[in-house]
């Protein structure tokens, strides 16, 4: 395909006014060129203040930002992309499209697929770190935002052409385990013979395994004494952890499959093997200090040092992270580490890349590669503005949450008489679909650093910014396609595409800019600009349907081709949010 027709005109942009800044200023190399979704035209490139101010104390021949901005003009190379420039205010360069390249680009997409249009991010291979539940304790509500904005940070990395190791982190190497160990002992002596039916609710498990160390100090005695077997390697007590671990990997595995989420487990024990080795390279350095028995290392800005082998010799989370990163950086060779847990995190991250700085591991700013980034997200809240839990204070199960999202968008289905439309299969996929799709994007089209309040009600609405409401419009799309009775995948070899309606135009403006957005939620880490970005485009396929007859027009099958491109711009976005797209409802 041809160069000039990728779907990326922000980056294209930016290639053609970097021709013109070196040609204008060609003493000032490193001006990078600015810009941005336009005002007034469709882009526009704020570079002529900040050159302006650099340049004129300098002998410039300008005489001000709008000769700047002129120049810049003057000096654009042509491009069939650009279909003028004008200045305005101080010196901005409005940009408008050419809506001939615009109406090609599209069609050239439809040929050569959506894939053509994904960025390519500098990055070859990042690690993403997220779900990462704690082994024996249930996965709750904190988990599913973790889960979620995780997969789909990592889809939208895979897309750019990075590739990801998806990392379940989980936490099974804690002291928790010689409690549960012991606790396997009495109930089980034979541990060949546990099951997990026999074990049943896992968490229960816990709980009462916990309840018996605080209250038998005998026991709390033995459970403290099968900690340390078992970091010994004693092949009894691994045995026993290992089988506690599977089973909970097999609850685990459930949600995961059911929210079609791919991870591959290295959990905290993973990395056993070679904290002390870091720890020792890290107090070659001279890092580490002795500090009231423990080994720690003091950080600039924070009053606590970060303890990394602690006052009775053992390992623990920093120590454990550190080594992950070492792992991650030098085993796996990854370029960029990101880590999503809930902002109640944030100092360990912090502190833990603090020290990792210090030990010449990572660069001093955290926008050079190697990179790590904490993304941290708010709390899930109830309607009663607190912590979101069940009426027994419990926590929220997963599960639960996922079977009432189908449950209650299948009895939507049904009130609108599907289940006699459609075969049982269809409406359970459709529920499962719209119900999980609800849940998900409910999660991710807030600014993950704010909390939510949770409520199936607002989710599940058929209006509004919701994931229903999404699905609704792009089997609407499917719709009119399918009553058109035209063979779409002929259409779109032959067919031309012509954006002359002024909605006609604004809405393949808003499908080319497609790739810009997904770019910009992977840098930024902020998954709810594609969520807006999705919604803006369900909202100018609206403007656009109403004002342009698609059926029985002349412009029928420009218009065809245009619902198209829309329905597959929109499953791409479905995608890289993990929700299933359905074609009717
Ligand atoms: N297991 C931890 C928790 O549930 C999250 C682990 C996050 N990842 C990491 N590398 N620390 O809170």
């Amino acid at each position: 395909a041809n160069k000039e027709f990728t779907g990326n005109p922000r980056r294209q942009l930016a290639k053609l006014f970097d021709v013109s800044l070196k040609l204008i200023v060609p003493d000032e190399p490193n001006v990078e060129p600015l810009i941005e979704p336009g005002k007034f035209g469709d882009y526009q490139c704020n570079n002529a203040m900040g050159l302006w101010s650099i340049i004129k104390g300098k002998g410039t021949q300008f005489k001000g930002p709008p000769a700047v901005g002129q120049a810049l003009i003057k000096s654009l190379p042509t491009s069939e992309m650009v279909e003028s420039c004008s200045i305005a205010g101080p010196g901005f360069v409005n940009v408008v499209l050419s809506a001939k390249w615009m109406a090609k680009s599209i069609e050239n997409m439809l040929i050569d697929g959506i894939d053509t249009w994904a960025p390519t991010l500098s990055v070859k291979r990042a690690v993403v770190d997220f779900s990462s539940p704690n082994i024996a304790k249930e996965m709750h509500v904190g988990h599913l935002r973790s889960t979620i904005i995780g997969d789909t940070l990592a889809r939208m990395l895979e897309y750019s052409k990075v590739e990801v190791l998806r990392r379940n982190h989980v936490g099974d190497w804690g002291t928790q385990f010689g409690m549960l160990i012991e606790f396997l002992f009495e109930k089980f002596p034979d541990t060949d013979s546990v099951t997990e039916t026999a074990i049943g609710d896992l968490q229960m498990f816990y709980k009462k395994s916990k309840l018996k160390f605080d209250l038998d100090p005998e026991f709390k005695e033995k459970a403290q004494q099968a900690v340390v077997r078992l970091q010994g390697g004693d092949p009894v007590y691994l045995k026993a952890w290992a089988k506690i671990c599977e089973i909970s990997r097999n609850e685990f595995a459930k949600v995961y499959q059911r929210l079609r989420v791919e991870l591959e487990e290295k959990g905290e024990s993973f990395y056993n093997p070679y904290i002390a080795n870091v720890i020792e390279e890290l107090s070659s350095k001279g890092l580490v200090e002795e500090s009231k028995g423990a080994r720690v290392i003091f950080i600039e800005g924070f009053k606590a040092p970060l303890i990394v082998v602690k006052s009775d010799g053992g390992f623990n989370y920093a120590s454990t992270d550190l080594t992950a990163l070492w792992y991650r950086l030098n085993e796996e060779k990854a370029e960029w580490i990101i880590y999503l847990t809930d902002l109640g995190q944030q100092q360990h991250f912090h502190m833990f890349f603090k020290a990792a700085r210090k030990a010449g591991w990572l660069p001093d700013d955290d926008k050079t590669y190697p990179r790590v980034n904490h993304v941290g997200f708010g709390l899930v809240l109830g309607d009663d503005n607190k912590r979101f839990r069940t009426r027994s204070t419990e926590v929220v199960r997963l599960v639960d949450l996922l079977d009432e999202a189908k449950d209650r968008s299948k009895a939507a289905l049904i009130e609108r008489g599907k289940d006699k439309e459609w075969t049982p299969e269809e409406l359970d996929q459709t529920a499962e679909a719209v119900g999980y799709g609800a849940l998900k994007y409910a999660d991710l089209k807030t600014n993950r650093l704010t909390g939510y309040t949770f409520s199936f009600d607002q989710m599940l609405n058929d209006k509004g910014d919701t994931a229903v409401y999404l699905l609704y419009a792009h089997a609407r799309i499917c719709s009119i396609i399918r009553k058109s009775g035209k063979d779409i995948d002929e259409l779109k070899k032959t067919g031309k595409i012509a954006l002359d309606h002024a909605a006609e135009r604004a809405l393949g403006l808003h499908m080319l800019q497609f790739a810009e957005t997904v770019e910009e939620a992977c840098t930024t880490l902020l998954p709810n600009v594609l969520c807006k970005y999705l919604y803006y485009l369900s909202e100018e396929f609206t403007k656009f349907y109403s004002s342009c007859q698609v059926n029985g027009s002349a412009e029928e099958t420009s218009r065809l081709l245009l619902c198209e491109a829309t329905a597959i711009v929109m499953r791409k976005c479905f995608y890289l949010l993990g929700i299933t797209p359905v074609y009717k409802l």
